[in-house]
């Protein structure tokens, strides 16, 4: 009989606190009687209860024997890996974890050129060199799917000797590649497919949303069960499939990236994760798809909006789409994804997922109901209303988004160089040392050891006079830019 009822994990420690032991371990707050008295009432005796350390009766997720053993292997059988590791460190501490565990200093890696920083962050740590896919991009939208096949297939032809190939799937906006084809094209060169699974964890467990990298066959993923599966925020898996990969290599890694003080709440809300996805998950997935096409169908009624439904399947990297992410295009309203975001915000204390120059993102998970979603449509209503005269002259707009730049030193030779500062404006041909991006999603527009161009500046003040967050740089007002040093002939 499946055992995907059990919690042994959050029932050992909740046993544990029932005992209400006299600690004289860390932490020093003790059950929340050395804690601020208005933090304590707020969030409540029981949480504090159980915000413990790795004490031998609890197990210890560096070397797990125990509870976190068994509720990492409940895990891995939710999920249909050999092997499931919990994150603390969220999904960036799992795809770092993967990254590493399989390419050392000097190693290439095939990566899309939108993923998510934390994967430049290892490559710059492993010394990796990064081999770059251009990913499709959707000149409707504005913005980038997946990798193609063919894509793929080019890449390893001319990199045999990589040593991982990563994939963004689904990504943020809930396209999908064919990754089934794309995984047995790279194991045929016996490389492995590392798939950064952060916008993915409820695909595994309903048959009308894409295939998960376990089911493709994909050697490991990570996870995001925080973002879109119910556990808290910062909890994440990395799950492992054996063969091309070496478990206890992963161990090791995972376990040089995380920190000595693992949190258990965090580490219990991913055992209650998993057990609501593998026994109820299907049944609550269907009510998000059915809330999130109904939701769909009637932004879609409304004048100079565009809500992205199945129809974007068709492209070689759309192979199919979650429609739980709203994908809405509001610039056929002449304003932009920010200003939509403000004023979702300050109108109907509505928050959406992301904003960008042309959409804006609304995520519907089984934490929805038909109330909130009700709430979204009548104030895109008004919203379109307001700009009315806009749409009448607008038509169809136009989407601009900057080339990939093109990258003169590999990411860490960058980072490590001698570097100096200059103005902001006049940065255009010289080679940048930091990262910029704009968060969410956290691609980077540029990654150090790229070279600037004027119209990556010119992007880059689009967004930033649209009020989007970009981030990355030292000097955060964007006057000046760190780039590798020249040295000029001395006179
Ligand atoms: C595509 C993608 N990968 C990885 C991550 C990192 O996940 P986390 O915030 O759990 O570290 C994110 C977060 O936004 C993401 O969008």
């Amino acid at each position: 009989m499946s055992q995907q009822h059990l919690t042994p994990l959050f029932t050992g420690v909740r046993e544990h606190a029932k005992k209400d032991p006299i600690q004289f371990h860390i932490p020093g707050h003790k059950k929340g009687n050395g804690m601020d008295d208005e933090f304590r009432t707020f969030i409540g005796e029981n949480a504090l209860s159980i915000d413990l350390i790795n004490i031998t009766p609890l197990d210890d997720l560096h070397h797990p024997h125990g509870m976190i053993k068994e509720a990492q292997e409940l895990a891995a059988k939710a999920f249909g890996a050999d092997f499931t590791f919990f994150s603390v460190q969220g999904t960036s501490g799992a795809i770092m974890t993967m990254i590493m565990s399989v390419c050392g200093p000097g190693d290439k890696i095939i990566v899309p050129r939108n993923v998510h920083k934390s994967v430049m962050s290892a490559i710059i740590f492993s010394g990796a060199t990064p081999i770059f896919i251009h990913p499709e991009l959707d000149n409707h939208l504005g913005i980038s799917h997946g990798i193609t096949t063919d894509a793929v297939s080019k890449a390893l032809e001319q990199h045999p000797d990589a040593k991982g190939l990563l994939v963004i799937n689904p990504t943020y906006f809930g396209v999908s590649a064919n990754l089934k084809e794309i995984v047995d094209i790279s194991h045929r060169y016996n490389v492995p497919v590392l798939v950064d699974e952060a916008h993915g964890v409820h695909i595994h467990f309903h048959e009308d949303l894409p295939l998960s990298a376990m089911q493709a066959g994909a050697d490991m993923a990570a996870t995001s069960v925080h973002k879109l599966g119910g556990s808290m925020t910062q909890s994440s898996v990395l799950n492992v499939k054996e063969g091309l990969i070496s478990p206890t290599r992963v161990q090791a890694i995972i376990s040089m990236l995380t920190t000595t003080s693992t949190s258990y709440l965090l580490l219990s809300s991913l055992d209650v994760a998993r057990k609501q996805l593998a026994t109820k998950g299907h049944e609550m997935i269907s009510e998000s798809i059915s809330l999130a096409n109904r939701t769909r169908q009637e932004i879609n009624e409304i004048p100079g909006l565009y809500c992205v439904g199945p129809e974007i399947v068709g492209s070689k990297a759309a192979f199919d789409f979650d429609p739980t992410k709203l994908i809405i295009s509001i610039k056929d309203l002449g304003i932009t994804g920010y200003d939509v975001e403000v004023w979702l915000r300050e109108k109907y204390n509505i928050e959406v997922e992301l904003s960008d120059l042309y959409n804006i993102l609304c995520i519907i998970t089984f934490g929805d109901t038909l109330a909130e979603t009700t709430t979204l449509v009548n104030a895109l209503r008004e919203l379109s209303k307001l700009h009315q005269d806009q749409i009448e002259l607008r038509h169809t707009a136009e989407v601009n988004v900057p080339d990939i730049p093109t990258l003169a030193l590999s990411p860490r030779d960058a980072f490590y160089s001698e570097t100096e500062i200059v103005p902001f404006h006049e940065s255009a041909g010289r080679i940048i040392a930091e990262f910029i991006m704009v968060y969410p999603p956290g691609i980077p527009i540029l990654i150090p050891g790229e070279i600037i161009t004027k119209e990556n500046i010119d992007y880059i003040q689009e967004n930033l006079a649209a009020g989007l967050p970009v981030q990355g740089p030292e000097d955060q007002e964007f006057q000046f830019l760190r780039v590798i040093k020249e040295h000029h002939a001395i006179r």
